[in-house]
């Protein structure tokens, strides 16, 4: 502990310390300021406080928001809003600024009033020799033997007595030799602390589990203790910020946190006027508290929202549903959402014969409330069901400990309450007690439907075919009966045709104001963008291709063919093209919210994207990028993902534009080797700016940039402010390894951010732009990790941390092509 630090010092300065003492001793039985102890013959009155030795709580008389009572509290020292995180006399204020605290000649704790009533005492365990009251770096005020610096020896400490802050290194639980509990209670309002009734501790009924009380019913259950985190609180995963543990022996139960970078501060509050529990960080730039995480999350985490044996599936509606295999009880009050009786088997055990009944295997729960269980470490799941199996009022059996392969029996003997579904790799398998006939019939229910699912299937798949074998795509021009026929040669050689409608010069001329420098919206690799208004009154962007590019009827041809094809709502539409003499030009929707670059790294502008707007482009662009790489007819590869590629539409939704640069590939193949290598420094994977190797992976690469950029709101490239060349990613590494990431994250997002959401994205991130193709995950990964809230991998040291590489590249690239503010590299020879 702190403490053991805490002393040592003070050892240093014993001579000085005891001479300030005897001083003080001298004129009057009060502290001195700065000091964070009092002995016996002191007293803490009014207006003086301890401070601990570290600077980071203070100790004394306080009033909680607009109240005049005052209160002996713990609040921090170090930041500038008063946050009380312990109460002593919560129950008992006192009125006026006259109480004082001391040792009383028994060594307990006495909070007197002027009267010399005792208004709140602090009962010593034993005895000391000299009793002195410290209050430590950890916010934990002791009273302990001056000479005895053990923590297990302390006479009494705070952290015993939780009101209804968690903070790091306090136990939530208990201790089962002395029978002490250790629950965080809420305060009446912010401006009472007096105990509420909205509670959080460990209930040691059964299985252990963590839980929130709402009086005596139960309100939120965490769940058991699953070897990773609790079953019920997903939420609560590895991360970087901090550690967490669950002890659970002969002598005690408990829960507890660590900081893993000692300058963060961070605390677990319940809150009785949201009912809610709230994990905050301080941030020290903003000044104020964040909120990192809160539960209950969601009308699931209702404790046994839908009675016995019924699932609680968030996504669905109504909600509950009763497990497969089981029926309402009262079909009548669940049909009117009363599910409070929730289900019953269909077919009724038979137990007399256990040879008539097994296990129904789900995935994906929470698992069901412990109070009637019953657990061994070391038996396995084969023991685990056997043993089930003997006994009918085993209902159901799982593992107790999920790390791995699986380990442990976890076995219920009662009516399984409070289950719920997680999607995305949350969950667990439950094995559930019914007749082997209902398991038979449900297996073959499930043929019928895999046969008659194929049949659809197939039948979708003819159609599919058929209108895919007639080869016409056709869209319908507004302005023009004209059509374009493209031919495209497939791999297999076969002739593809292609319907786009074509529209005039003279009408884009028109729309375009003659190409005006106003209408100008930016400038890409091949060309030029101008806003255009049809005669109709419809916007449109209109993208004309450099005439000098020498490769611009390929790339054109490639871009109308690819985006012809293309429909997702995060890819931006193609409406038509132009092609008229040498000028060639493709006709686009228009995005009123012009480009992501134009928005995230403006300072004034991106304020507009706050987090649940970023976190919608970021899960937008993933959409859009697996729809590419994998969702589309033909794997594309876009190889020029940036933020300046990234429209918005009216909604500030995302969608992914300029395909020109992309390169197709037949069948399965994913990867390319190019002499051409396109794209731009900065978001160019190692492989494909140095040996031009591209694959769905270089892609990833560039979403991982993009995701960065968008978390921080800072350019990947031109980020060093220093002469290190260190680029945004290096920048994220150091953050990441330092466990200080959240530094990373735009401020300008303040409150709007989730912050355990944007980790998350950091953490993906860091994943995406992995050295090694083969570390990054897929796109696909990529979206379920966004929506999921399961275990991610570790990153390792991500590839380009400097933006040195570049200019190595640059001296051997043959042709670079400088547009906007950023370098399209358009030509560059593989070594
Ligand atoms: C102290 O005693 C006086 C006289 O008995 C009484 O009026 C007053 O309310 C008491 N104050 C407190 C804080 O108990
Ligand atoms: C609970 O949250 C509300 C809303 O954020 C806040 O006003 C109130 O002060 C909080 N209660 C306590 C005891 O902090
Ligand atoms: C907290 O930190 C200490 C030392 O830094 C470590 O020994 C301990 O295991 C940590 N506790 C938790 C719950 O991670
Ligand atoms: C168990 O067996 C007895 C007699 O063998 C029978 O009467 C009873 O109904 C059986 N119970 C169940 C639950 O099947
Ligand atoms: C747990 O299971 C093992 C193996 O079946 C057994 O030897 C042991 O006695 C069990 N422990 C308890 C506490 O029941
Ligand atoms: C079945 O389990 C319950 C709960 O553990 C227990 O009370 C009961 O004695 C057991 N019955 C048999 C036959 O072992
Ligand atoms: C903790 O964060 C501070 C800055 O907030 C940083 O200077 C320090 O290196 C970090 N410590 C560790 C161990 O990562």
């Amino acid at each position: 502990m702190d403490n053991q630090d805490n002393q040592s010092l003070k050892k240093n300065h014993l001579p000085l310390f005891l001479l300030l003492l005897s001083k003080i001793l001298l004129f009057s039985q009060h502290v001195s300021s700065e000091t964070d102890s009092i002995s016996m013959s002191q007293q803490l009155p009014e207006g003086k406080t301890l401070v601990s030795q570290g600077g980071s709580f203070e100790f004394g008389f306080f009033s909680p928001g607009s109240s005049e009572n005052r209160y002996l509290g713990i609040w921090y020292h170090n930041i500038p809003v008063r946050t009380a995180v312990w109460v002593a006399n919560r129950a008992n204020p006192v009125k006026e600024k006259s109480s004082m605290l001391h040792i009383n000649n028994e060594g307990n704790l006495d909070l007197v009033n002027q009267n010399g009533s005792v208004i709140w005492s602090a009962k010593s365990t034993k005895k000391a020799q000299s009793p002195i009251l410290q209050l430590l770096e950890s916010g934990n005020l002791v009273l302990r033997d001056e000479t005895d610096q053990d923590p297990e020896q302390f006479l009494w400490q705070s952290f015993d007595y939780p009101c209804d802050t968690l903070l790091p290194g306090m136990k939530l639980g208990w201790d089962l030799k002395t029978g002490l509990e250790r629950r965080v209670t809420a305060w009446k309002n912010g401006d009472d602390p007096s105990p509420g009734d909205f509670s959080w501790g460990i209930s040691i009924l059964g299985v252990p589990q963590v839980m929130m009380w709402k009086g005596s019913d139960e309100f939120y259950r965490g769940g058991p203790w699953i070897g990773i985190g609790f079953s019920g609180a997903p939420e609560l995963k590895t991360n970087p910020l901090f550690e967490f543990k669950f002890v659970s022996n002969n002598d005690e139960v408990y829960y507890t946190f660590n900081l893993t970078n000692k300058s963060m501060i961070s605390r677990v509050v319940m809150n009785q006027t949201l009912l809610t529990r709230q994990r905050y960080i301080w941030i020290q730039d903003a000044k104020s508290w964040r909120l990192y995480a809160s539960v209950p999350r969601d009308n699931c985490d209702s404790y046994s929202l839908c009675g016995p044996n019924s699932n609680c599936i968030i996504a669905d509606s109504p909600v509950c549903q009763c497990l497969t295999g089981f029926e309402p009880k009262s079909q009548q009050s669940w049909d009117m959402m009363d599910w409070t009786q929730g289900c019953i088997l269909t077919d009724k055990l038979s137990c007399n014969d256990t040879s008539k009944d097994g296990f129904m295997k789900f995935s994906g729960l929470k698992y069901p409330d412990t109070s009637h269980s019953w657990v061994n470490q070391s038996m396995n799941l084969n023991q685990c069901r056997d043993e089930c199996l003997k006994n009918c009022s085993c209902k159901a059996y799982a593992n107790s400990d999920v790390r791995g392969e699986g380990s442990g029996c976890l076995m219920w003997f009662s009516e399984l309450q409070d289950i719920r579904q997680f999607s995305g790799g949350g969950g667990q398998d439950v094995y559930i007690r019914m007749k082997s006939s209902a398991i038979g019939r449900r297996g073959h229910n499930m043929n019928l439907a895999v046969i008659l699912i194929s049949l659809a299937s197939v039948i979708v798949v003819s159609l599919v075919l058929y209108f895919i074998g007639k080869r016409i795509i056709s869209l319908r021009a507004k302005n023009t009966e004209k059509k374009l026929l493209v031919e495209k040669h497939d791999d297999e050689g076969d002739k593809e045709d292609l319907e786009l409608p074509i529209f005039d010069l003279a009408t884009i001329v028109k729309a375009t104001g003659d190409f005006s420098f106003s209408n100008k919206l930016g400038e890409g690799g091949f060309g030029t963008v101008y806003m255009g208004t049809l005669a109709d009154g419809q916007e449109i962007a209109v993208k004309r291709l450099s005439r000098s590019s020498g490769q611009g009827l390929n790339e054109f041809k490639n871009e109308v063919i690819l985006i012809a094809k293309l429909q997702h709502r995060n890819l931006v539409k193609l409406l038509g093209c132009c092609i008229q003499g040498d000028e060639k030009m493709l006709v686009y929707e228009y995005m009123p919210n012009k480009s992501l670059d134009s928005i995230i790294f403006d300072h004034a502008k991106s304020k507009v994207l706050d987090w649940s707007k970023r976190f919608n482009i970021i899960c937008g662009v993933a959409r859009g990028l697996l729809y590419l790489h994998q969702d589309s007819r033909l794997r594309i590869i876009h190889r020029d993902l940036k933020a300046s590629n990234v429209l918005l539409d009216s909604e500030l939704s995302p969608k992914i534009s300029d395909f020109g640069m992309a390169k197709t590939c037949g069948g399965d193949q994913t990867e390319g080797n190019t002499n051409r290598v396109v794209g731009t420094y900065g978001y160019m994977a190692p492989e494909y700016a140095i040996h031009g190797l591209f694959s769905v992976k270089s892609d990833v690469f560039s979403y991982g940039v993009l995701l960065l950029e968008i978390v921080s709101g800072k350019k990947n490239r031109g980020f060093s402010q220093s002469k290190n060349y260190i680029n945004l990613i290096g920048h994220a590494w150091i953050l990441w390894k330092e466990n200080r990431p959240l530094e990373l994250i735009d401020p300008c997002m303040e409150n709007s951010c989730d912050l355990s959401e944007a980790l998350r994205c950091i953490h993906i991130s860091l994943l995406c732009v992995q050295q090694n193709p083969e570390d990054r995950p897929t796109m696909s990964n990529v979206v379920v990790m966004l929506g999921s809230e399961g275990p991610l991998p570790q990153p390792k040291e991500p590839a380009f941390l400097t933006e040195k590489y570049s200019f190595e590249v640059d001296s051997s690239s043959k042709q670079i092509s400088s547009s906007t503010n950023e370098i399209s590299v358009t030509m560059l020879e593989p070594r």
